[in-house]
């Protein structure tokens, strides 16, 4: 059975407004009526006191921010969801990127969306995130999901072409994982240790 996480990287302070947060459900439920055997979850990185990245080693975290680094492991694959901050994805979500092992992500499938104003940041999904997950050795659907005000009403998705996409995303991204070609990841890495100076 697909584990799949969402992860939504919105801040915004208003209770159940996030432009992010309905694009992920949508796409998640998707994923879910798709192939009703996926088990769906959704982390709402602002609900979550999670700590800051000081460069300690991961496993040395500890309350919300172990559970939430143990999820995202064990997660079979992920969706990704940020609204576009300064023409990038917000810092919550950098912090998690930051704090989790280098090898969380590797040989799964990730699904993004990203939330904006206006269409000008739409490569920020390119030259952003996918680089991001490229370092992670994820295997990122091309195919990625980029939504502006426009496409809502108030709190209501409505554009039909946008929910449409989602639904792509949200089925693309359980069709990738039952096709993963794991033997395929590729060269790794150079091993990075994080030392922390103690004194
Ligand atoms: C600090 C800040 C920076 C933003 N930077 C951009 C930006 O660079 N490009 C853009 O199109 N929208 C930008 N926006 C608008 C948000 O990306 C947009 O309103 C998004 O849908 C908010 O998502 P949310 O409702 O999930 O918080 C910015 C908003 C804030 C608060």
């Amino acid at each position: 059975m697909l584990k799949l996480l969402g992860l939504s990287g919105s801040p915004s302070v208003k209770p159940r407004c996030s432009k992010t947060l309905i694009a992920i459900e949508m796409a998640m439920e998707f994923a879910g009526k798709f192939n009703p055997s996926v088990s769906t979850e959704i982390i709402n990185l602002r609900d979550h006191d999670v700590q800051f990245c000081d460069g300690r080693n991961p496993e040395e975290y500890e309350g919300v921010t172990q559970e939430i680094i143990k999820k995202i492991q064990a997660a079979d694959g992920l969706l990704v969801a940020t609204p576009m901050y300064r023409g990038s994805y917000t810092g919550i979500l950098k912090n998690i990127f930051d704090i989790i092992p280098n090898d969380a992500l590797a040989g799964k499938p990730v699904g993004l969306i990203a939330t904006a104003a206006s269409d000008h940041h739409y490569l920020a999904l390119e030259h952003e995130l996918k680089p991001l997950l490229g370092f992670f050795h994820a295997f990122v659907l091309p195919g990625s999901v980029y939504i502006n005000n426009d496409h809502y009403s108030e709190k209501t998705l409505i554009d039909v072409g946008i929910i449409d996409r989602l639904r792509q995303l949200g089925e693309g991204v359980v069709r990738l994982y039952e096709h993963l070609p794991q033997e395929a990841l590729g060269a790794s890495g150079p091993v990075i240790i994080r030392k922390v100076l103690t004194t």
